[in-house]
């Protein structure tokens, strides 16, 4: 098949979160099953270009239709990690991608459905016929309407759209008249069964937009699937997806196990594996050495949790976590930032708070080479969120032999199964859960934790290994979007017939 990924993010040129790690994840798996797998992003001036190979303009420029006027397009075209990707840089005097960040600006509802139209305009412009348009997250939403009403018309109709909502927390609502500028027909969209927001009329909300139009709707789990469609879930779409839920499905992501390999991985100290399981040891002692952290015991659990610090991932249990890991006797490493003041203010109180004390270090940055030996020093990884589309860090942290404590939501409940859970098969145990969002549950989960890794060493590295071997790869979730988009592209061809 021919597959076009049209999106905001790809990891590592253009990533904010797990949105950049999925698009390149997915197009690299989808690309060794054989099919032709293409990107589009904006050009943003803060890409990070020594990550693109070949970086090039095209000679042609595409002009694309915006509030009633044409805009020339610079196309620029690179490799990353293997894959070509399209990067659009618009002529436009509000210099689009020229704002030294990728999202959070007052006109990201113009910026992205500037941004939707020029994309599909690229590909029809250069004559591309893709099997499949997958599209990720709001930006991109504006795709599958633009393209039923306007391209299809001009006869550029031989895609399925395929759209994958990362997170329904974030819909790209704006008020209905913003919707013209890109070309799309207020008149015939701003209805309750089109774009028209559920909750407020005269609002106009993207991403219904795109579980309307689309062919295929994904989420990245299967149980945030089902929370979606409820009230308490939906965030006002629940009603949408259960009028669509034909066509909506979820699928668990994958990670990249190449890169995130504690056998390969050049980041660390040590190189170690489930078979090899020593350098581990000597990885924990080598992090509490760097962050001067007491390293008197060395079979004192290490707690660690690397996050955006954002109402999602449940701050409050978080900040709980560190207090009751040294009630605990535990050492415990936070790493990550917030965007949101005041938590980021709250866990600066933290940090000095502990500053020189010999189990506590808050990390409050971004640092992907710290992340790697976090992974790989940690005993436990602690994951409270109040909801959790999916979660990659939980993966990671089990690849690394790091063992997780999360809360049953979303992908967490998915992907981490209680140890103590006797109506869980033995062999998929891997984790410690607990499922109502309080400190009493956190504190019981982590105790029950701490317990068995103090009670028996020989027990705590069996569970290591075995969450080491689990499969997390890419594979079989790329193997379900095969088969989703094969099936709708053959009943295309079936009804075209
Ligand atoms: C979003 C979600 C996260 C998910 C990621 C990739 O960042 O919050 O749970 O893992 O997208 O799909």
């Amino acid at each position: 098949l021919h597959i076009v990924h049209i999106a905001a993010e790809i990891a590592p040129v253009a990533k904010v979160g797990g949105l950049g790690d999925v698009v390149l994840g997915l197009s690299k798996a989808l690309q060794r099953k054989g099919h032709l797998v293409e990107i589009v992003l904006p050009k943003y001036d803060c890409l990070q270009e020594d990550q693109i190979i070949e970086l090039k303009a095209l000679d042609v420029a595409v002009e694309s239709f915006f509030d009633g006027q044409l805009f020339k397009n610079k196309i620029w075209v690179g490799i990353v990690e293997g894959l070509p990707v399209y990067f659009i840089e618009p002529h436009h005097p509000s210099k689009f991608f020229w704002r030294g960040e990728f999202y959070g600006e007052h006109d990201d509802f113009k910026r992205f459905s500037f941004f939707s139209r020029a994309a599909l305009e690229l590909l029809y412009q250069a004559g591309k016929k893709p099997d499949i348009i997958h599209c990720h997250d709001w930006q991109t939403a504006f795709v599958a309407p633009l393209y039923w009403d306007i391209y299809a018309a001009k006869g550029f109709n031989s895609a399925r759209i395929c759209f994958t909502c990362h997170n329904f927390e974030y819909q790209g609502t704006a008020h209905f008249s913003e919707l013209s500028s890109c070309g799309l027909d207020i008149q015939r969209l701003n209805r309750p069964d089109r774009m028209q927001d559920n909750s407020v009329p005269d609002r106009i909300n993207p991403l219904k937009g795109a579980i309307v139009f689309s062919n295929i709707v994904t989420t990245v789990s299967p149980t945030y699937a089902q929370e979606v469609c409820t009230p308490e879930g939906g965030r006002g779409l629940h009603g949408t997806l259960r009028l669509h839920s034909k066509k909506f499905v979820g699928v668990l992501n994958g990670i990249d196990t190449d890169s995130w390999n504690p056998s390969t991985d050049i980041i660390l100290p040590v190189q170690y594996s489930a078979d090899e399981l020593q350098g581990k040891a000597e990885n924990k002692r080598a992090l509490r050495t760097q962050l001067e952290l007491s390293s008197a015991d060395a079979f004192q659990p290490l707690v660690c949790c690397i996050t955006r610090l954002v109402p999602q991932k449940g701050v409050h249990l978080i900040r709980h976590a560190i207090y009751q890991t040294v009630e605990l006797g535990g050492q415990f490493v936070l790493l990550g930032s917030s965007p949101v003041a005041h938590i980021q203010r709250d866990f600066e109180g933290i940090a000095s708070h502990f500053k020189n004390h010999p189990h506590v270090r808050l990390l409050l940055k971004y640092d992907d080479a710290l992340s790697h030996m976090i992974y790989a020093a940690s005993d436990m990884f602690i994951i409270p969120s109040l909801f959790e589309p999916c979660g990659l860090t939980q993966m990671i942290a089990m690849r690394y032999g790091s063992v997780p404590i999360v809360r049953r939501t979303g992908g967490l409940n998915d992907s981490v199964f209680d140890v103590d859970d006797d109506s869980i098969p033995v062999q998929y145990r891997n984790g410690f859960t607990f499922l109502t969002p309080n400190e009493q549950e956190l504190n019981n989960a982590m105790e029950r934790a701490f317990k068995y890794y103090k009670k028996s060493p020989e027990n705590w590295q069996k569970l290591v290994q075995k969450i080491m071997r689990l499969d997390f790869s890419w594979e079989s979730s790329a193997q379900q979007y095969e088969e989703l988009y094969e099936k709708t592209v053959t009943r295309a061809r079936a009804a075209a017939n």
